[in-house]
């Protein structure tokens, strides 16, 4: 069966960088991962899987929420704010320009191990403990840690050990286990198709088309299949097994 109606929601995937800004992008839905920062806001469904991953990794109350979603006004203060106070450099390496970062779309979230102060800027998030638990076990909720100081000039940005992005199952699977940032997974999925079997032994496929083909692709008539714009001009296509 052809569709040619297919409206793809934004999704999780999209990318969010200096070449890539936030245009035109409504307000998602938000909800706080932890009800003891009400005013802390992550996109609904990334506000639920973080708050089980925290709960999963014996986190609670050990690793507290530093900053959600941002207002496009906001991220411009924090920009304003770090220029005037840290100079240009640091500003570059550890803020995203306004409207090109992630935390505008409700997809990331900055985490900091409890503590009686904690850095804005750079929160403390060390590799080991229960911040290392939260750490290993995030792929599996659909999060990966986003700045990784070997992909700085990849990304632009410098190491953010406490800077987590939700871009859901598998897609976070296939980035840890290759070692992938957003920019990189992206480009793999213009060359191929990926699949990824769940712990349950489902087999998850994940491609990427540009938009413009979405109007011939196939779309399937059963099973269950996901569509997330991704910034670049692609939709990628994630559709569970039995459902090709
Ligand atoms: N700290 C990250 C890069 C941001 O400002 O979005
Ligand atoms: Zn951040």
């Amino acid at each position: 069966m052809k569709s040619r109606s297919i409206a793809p929601a934004l999704g999780a995937l999209i990318l969010v960088n200096r070449s890539h800004p936030l245009q035109g992008v409504p307000c998602p839905e938000l909800a706080a991962p932890d009800p003891a920062h009400p005013h802390l806001l992550m996109e609904r469904r990334a506000a639920l899987l973080l708050a089980a991953c925290i709960r999963d990794a014996g986190a609670r109350g050990r690793i507290v929420p530093v900053s959600g979603w941002r207002s496009h006004k906001e991220q411009q203060e924090i920009w304003d704010d770090t220029m005037a106070k840290e100079g240009e450099a640091f500003t570059r390496q550890y803020v995203a320009f306004p409207g090109c970062s992630e935390h505008e779309s409700g997809l990331a979230i900055d985490l900091a191990q409890t503590a009686p102060e904690i850095d804005f800027i750079r929160p403390e998030f060390p590799y080991d403990g229960v911040c290392g638990d939260f750490r290993r076990l995030a792929p599996r909720y659909g999060f990966v840690e986003r700045y990784r100081a070997d992909k700085q000039a990849i990304t632009g940005i410098a190491a953010e050990p406490w800077h987590f992005r939700y871009v859901g199952i598998p897609h976070a699977l296939l980035m840890e286990n290759r070692r992938l940032c957003l920019e990189e997974y992206i480009d793999l999925l213009r060359q191929q198709e990926l699949a990824c079997t769940l712990e349950n032994g489902s087999c998850i496929r994940v491609r990427r088309l540009d938009v413009p083909d979405l109007q011939n692709w196939n779309r399937p008539s059963t099973g269950t299949y996901q569509l997330s714009l991704d910034n670049t001009g692609g939709v990628i296509v994630t559709q569970w097994e039995g459902t090709l």
